[in-house]
Formats: C-alpha cells, sequence, structure tokens
C-alpha cells in the first residue's frame, strides 16, 4: 500500500467566467468543488494506476468534512487526523483564458495537533509500503515537521518520497533524515541550490543534481514540463525525452509525476520503466482539462513513446 500525506489539504473551488467584473458582481452557473492539495492529487495518481492507496494528513471542520466526503465518493481510501480548525478552500478564477487564483493559507495550529497527527502518523505505518509527502505545512507546524515524518519512516524501512518546496525542503535536505526520493521542477531546484539552470545544458543538469545539498539522497528526479526529466538515481544520470503533446491543463502533472514514481518503487519496476510510467502519468494529466485526473486508456501509448538515455 501507498501511503500519502497531505498536511494542508483545500477543497479547490473553479469559478469558470467568460469575463472577470472587477469591482462588480460576477454571477457564477458551472461551480466545480474537488477535494484538493497536492497530496491528494498523488492519491488520486496512485489510485488510478491500480494501486492501493491511503490518503493521511489533517483535516477539519466542515470544509473537512466535505474533503472527506468527495474522497468517498472516487472510493478513496482516507484516515485523517480531524481537528475543528476548518480546512482551506482555494479558488481558482477561470476567465479569458486566465486563471486568477485566490488561496488561502489555511488554520493555524500548533504543538497539539503537531503531537496529536504524529501519534495518528505512526499508528498508519504499518501497512505502509512507500510513501508520499506533497506540498506546504500548516501555519504553526515546525519547519522542519517533513524532516521528523521521514525519520519515523526511515526507521521503519519505509522509502519517502518527497515533494515540497522552498522552507521545508530545504530544512529536510540539511537535516540528517533523508527521503529516499524528491521531485523538484526546475524552478524549485534552483531555488534551493541558488544556481541557474539551463535545461539544455546536460552538464549544467549533472552540476544541479550533484549538488553537496543532495548528496545524500538516492533519487533526483526533476521534473522539466514539455522537456521532460533529468534524473540521478544514486550514482547514474538520465535524460528522459517525452513527445509532443496538446497540453489543456498542465497543473498537477507533477503530483501524479510522483504517484508514478511512487507506483513504480512500490512494484519494484527497473529505474526505466520508472521514469518512463511518472513521464507518461504527467504527460496525460497535461492533456486533461481536470486538475490530477488521468485517462489510463492512452497509457501505453504514451509510455513507448518516452525516450530514456542514461548518461554515461
Ligand atoms: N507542457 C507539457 N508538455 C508535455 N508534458 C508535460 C507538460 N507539462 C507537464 N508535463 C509532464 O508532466 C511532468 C511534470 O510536469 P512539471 O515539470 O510541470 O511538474 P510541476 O511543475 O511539479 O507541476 P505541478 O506542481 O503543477 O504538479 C513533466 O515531466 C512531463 O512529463
Ligand atoms: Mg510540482
Amino acid at each position: 500500500m501507498i501511503l500519502t500525506i497531505t498536511m494542508n489539504p483545500s477543497v479547490d473551488i473553479s469559478y469558470p467566467l467568460n469575463t472577470l467584473h472587477i469591482n462588480d458582481i460576477n454571477r457564477v452557473a458551472n461551480v466545480r468543488k474537488t477535494a484538493g492539495g497536492k497530496g491528494l492529487n498523488v492519491t488520486r495518481g496512485v489510485k488510478f494506476s491500480g494501486i492501493e492507496v491511503l490518503a493521511s494528513g489533517i483535516v477539519g471542520g466542515t470544509t473537512g468534512e466535505y474533503i472527506q466526503k468527495q474522497l468517498d465518493s472516487d472510493n478513496i481510501y482516507y484516515h485523517f487526523y480531524v481537528t475543528k480548525h476548518e480546512s482551506r478552500n482555494c479558488i481558482a478564477i477561470l476567465h479569458e483564458g486566465n486563471q486568477t487564483e485566490i488561496l488561502e493559507s489555511g488554520p493555524t495550529l500548533g504543538q497539539k495537533e503537531v503531537d496529536a497527527f504524529l501519534a495518528h502518523y505512526q499508528t498508519l505505518m504499518d501497512k505502509a509500503k512507500v510513501m508520499t509527502i506533497s506540498g506546504s505545512l500548516p501555519q504553526g507546524f515546525p519547519v522542519d515537521f517533513y524532516a521528523t515524518l521521514i525519520q519515523i519512516a526511515n526507521k521503519k524501512g519505509i522509502p519517502v518520497l518527497l515533494d515540497s518546496s522552498g522552507k521545508m525542503l530545504l530544512a529536510t535536505l540539511v537535516s540528517e533524515h533523508k527521503p529516499y526520493l524528491i521531485k523538484p521542477n526546475k524552478d524549485e531546484l534552483q531555488q534551493i541550490i541558488q544556481m541557474d539552470i539551463d535545461v539544455n545544458d546536460t552538464a549544467s543538469l549533472i552540476k544541479a543534481v550533484d549538488h553537496p545539498l543532495l548528496n545524500a539522497i538516492p533519487y533526483i528526479i526533476i521534473s522539466l514540463g514539455k522537456n521532460g526529466a533529468f534524473a540521478r538515481c544514486y550514482q547514474q544520470y538520465y535524460q528522459v525525452s517525452i513527445p509532443k503533446i496538446n497540453v489543456v491543463n498542465p497543473v498537477g502533472s507533477g503530483d501524479v509525476t510522483l504517484a508514478g514514481l511512487a507506483v513504480s518503487i512500490h512494484e519494484n519496476e527497473s529505474i526505466e520503466t520508472m521514469l518512463k510510467r511518472a513521464m507518461t502519468m504527467g504527460m496525460l494529466n497535461a492533456m486533461e482539462s481536470q486538475t490530477g485526473f488521468v485517462n489510463m486508456h492512452n497509457y501505453d501509448d504514451y509510455f513507448q513513446q518516452v525516450i530514456v538515455n542514461q548518461i554515461y
């Protein structure tokens, strides 16, 4: 089973408008409300791949209840730590080909929730073979909280795939408790290593994945949008090329890419298959309008078009 952690999930609300009228009333008919947060996109990606998955994290209030109801209707297993503090709403206004987003930061939690979640988390570990951690932490949580989760998982021999950014990623990288895999995109990695990366220059990519901050991490997968990915798996480097596709909505592609990586590790697949699976999932998501959705009917077709080149 794959355990996915989403510490700050949301109800994602999408408002499609022909025109956004500022300082005026905007009426909207086709509202879509889904359970959101990067880790829940990972959860759906694993579910679409046919592997057993359990979603956890913290939810609260009526928004938290709504998130759980949505997961029920998608037949997704979950076991969150439940608080009284309302989970957040995130609003995306789609207008004139643009997407204007209003993102609540979510509840501010404290030491009580930190301790309670850690106790809850320990009870989930027994059945997990692989674990993913995605996105941001609730306000009030220590910035190195993911390192604590990784420390506990590492003790139990559960590999952790981490997709976070900024201070939270950095705090994990400098701690002694290392994730098994990270999947930054180019911007996220540049921010961490304070270095410009030229995606068309293999030497620049090698220099980035060889940065001392990343030394002790076995798998570094830099996802590069339409340019595929570059990976270091232990001491081997891989350039991954993907076909040109018809992009509808790439948001969440990195999340289902992480789902593909988790599934592969869960199934003990080869590195080549892992990279192909991950890229195929990302492309399938980018071709759909719904974030975190993939149409697995097209899986084999795109999988065969991904090229993995090992660099010696
Ligand atoms: N425009 C695109 N064309 C083709 N494939 C894409 C495109 N965007 C994303 N993908 C696929 O999805 C993978 C992950 O995308 P990307 O590198 O944009 O992740 P990300 O920035 O972490 O996204 P997010 O955080 O929104 O989920 C890519 O490696 C690729 O396989
Ligand atoms: Mg991402």
